[in-house]
């Protein structure tokens, strides 16, 4: 194996040798959970832990418990030597990669089960979503014991999840969101996107640009049921096959608009082939 500048930690009890050691320094530790197959995006919050942290924790980690048995996980891409690889190009102090056995031993019983945030969007299609996302995150979050963590809000919905998660079980851990990155056409990188045709993967980049539009409209003035509704036309005629939802919600909280919400969020969600592309952006309420 090529040497990489980061120590690659697969045990608990090595984890926390090498944390306790940074933080007796006085070191501050910032961490970024991933399933691995890292692209820009992954990479940008590891730039923004670097930025905030003094040592940069990353965990490589796909996760059984998020996936229905119907879902990808045993085709999920593992590409442990070319993370490490754009890893090592990053400012990276450790990569911890639990082994699945230790993260899930036998008879494993318990479960994090967060409300509020989680309801509807995501978990309307993936409702064992959140439930196995909470309780990975907090056992990685308790293996680590990391002073901040970061979560990208391409995933807005687990963003929220964890924030509220992390409140409510009074985690003294601080939740960091880090900006989307998009491919040159605006298409939010996902590791999802290596499984598009070229087809595909043309219809792919006017999600996020029919989003910009409908914003553009809503923050113009237009009713929001209008413009969503046309958005949803637009999308079924660009190619998607269907709109799970596209839908303007309360940005904190996730609850449909009120009159005096000023802050919102566009969430999308829609298939193309047998693919499933999700996307979100702020809009600013009159
Ligand atoms: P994964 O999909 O690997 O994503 C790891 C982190 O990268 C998440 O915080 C996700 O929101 C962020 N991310 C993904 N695509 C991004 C993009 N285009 N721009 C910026 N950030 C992006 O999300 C998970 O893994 C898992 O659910 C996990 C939190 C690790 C728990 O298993």
């Amino acid at each position: 194996m090529p040497d990489f500048p980061f120590i690659i930690v697969r045990e608990l009890d090595a984890l926390r040798a090498q944390v306790a050691g940074w933080r007796g320094s006085g070191h501050k530790i910032g961490f970024v959970p991933t399933m691995g197959a890292l692209h820009e995006g992954h990479l940008s919050l590891v730039d923004l832990a670097g930025e905030k942290a003094d040592k940069v924790i990353v965990s490589i980690f796909v996760n059984p418990a998020q996936f229905a048995p119907h879902e990808d996980f045993d085709d999920y891409p593992r590409t442990e030597q070319s993370d490490f690889e754009k890893l090592s190009l990053r400012a990276v102090d450790a990569v911890y990669v639990p082994h699945g056995d230790a993260m899930y031993p036998p008879n494993f019983s318990t479960a994090v089960s967060v409300g509020g945030v989680t309801e509807g969007l995501e978990s309307a299609t993936r409702p064992h979503f959140f439930g196995g996302v909470a309780t990975v995150v907090a056992k990685l979050l308790n293996q680590v014991q990391p002073d901040l963590a970061i979560f990208g809000e391409k995933d807005y919905q687990q963003l929220l999840t964890i924030r509220r998660m992390v409140r409510d079980l009074d985690m003294p851990i601080e939740i960091v969101g880090g900006a989307t990155g998009r491919e040159a056409d605006g298409l939010a990188m996902s590791s999802r996107n290596a499984y598009l045709t070229a087809d595909q993967r043309e219809t792919a980049g006017e999600l996020n640009k029919i989003m910009r539009h409908a914003i553009d409209t809503i923050e113009a003035g237009e009713t929001p049921a209008r413009a969503l509704d046309k958005a949803k036309t637009a999308l079924l005629a660009a190619g998607f096959n269907a709109v799970q939802y596209l839908e303007l919600r309360d940005a904190e909280t996730l609850e449909p608009v009120k009159a005096n919400t000023k802050s919102g969020r566009l969430l999308a969600a829609v298939g193309i082939g047998d693919l499933r592309l999700i996307d979100n952006m702020p809009v600013l309420l009159p």
